[in-house]
């Protein structure tokens, strides 16, 4: 299982020490919660913030972008030349997905379709061939430390399957990766379900523990 910290709900006026305490903890990936103030009621960083967190903390750490934008049509080469890896758009906000899809992974990075949790999986039947990644949101996006929403795991057991039929017919694996509410208490449940990659954000960053505490209460949770 990928455990990506979200960093929205790190020290967001010291990100390079929140980040650099993820990564000494053993951290190898950072999922950054991109908002707009448009798309979803709420506004966190762009490009010129993730290029001065790249330079920070230099070429290892894997970007993981998360686009809850209006625009990310117009601006997804301003994230991948920032120094993001990968990139996943809202098919809420996209009206040409496989066009995106197709730019994102010819610039050099690799490709996500988000749903929000009232969003059904047949709206990406045609373009799961080809993409890497589909992130699951388990909360309405926005913001961190929301409660999870459960009746996403049909959703995820449906997708597992086709993803299973895909490349039982030859066609790329797909990575499944949820986001919102994952805790110590869930996680090795929405591992049964199909997931291999959860963001978790309170999560890891919170005032109760250090980041090296709750990422070992998570590997624990998943070692039973
Ligand atoms: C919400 C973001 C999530 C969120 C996760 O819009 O996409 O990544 O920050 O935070 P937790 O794990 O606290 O729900
Ligand atoms: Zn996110």
């Amino acid at each position: 299982m990928i455990i990506a910290p979200s960093i929205l709900t790190a020290d967001l006026s010291n990100l390079a020490v929140s980040c650099q305490e993820a990564i000494d903890a053993g951290i190898n990936v950072l999922h950054l919660d991109v908002m707009d103030g448009n798309f979803v009621p709420n506004m966190t960083f762009g490009p010129p913030v993730i290029k001065s967190l790249r330079n920070a903390l230099g070429d290892d750490v894997h970007f993981d972008a998360h686009l809850m934008i209006s625009n990310a049509e117009e601006c997804y080469m301003d994230y991948i030349n920032a120094g993001c890896n990968h990139i996943s758009v809202h098919v809420e906000a996209t009206t040409h997905l496989h066009r995106l899809v197709m730019a994102i992974r010819d610039a050099g990075a690799t490709a996500g379709v988000v749903l929000n949790p009232a969003t059904p999986i047949e709206t990406i039947t045609e373009i799961l061939p080809d993409l890497d990644l589909v992130l699951i949101m388990s909360v309405n996006p926005g913001f961190g430390g929301q409660s999870f929403i459960a009746s996403v795991e049909g959703k995820i057991r449906r997708l597992k399957s086709m993803i299973d039929q895909q490349v039982a017919n030859g066609g790329r694996p797909v990575q499944i990766q949820i986001d919102g509410g994952i805790k110590a208490h869930n996680i090795a449940m929405v591992g049964e379900w199909g997931v291999a990659n959860c963001v978790v954000g309170s999560g890891l960053f919170n005032k109760q523990a250090s980041v090296k505490e709750n990422l070992q209460a998570l590997k624990t949770a998943l070692e039973v």
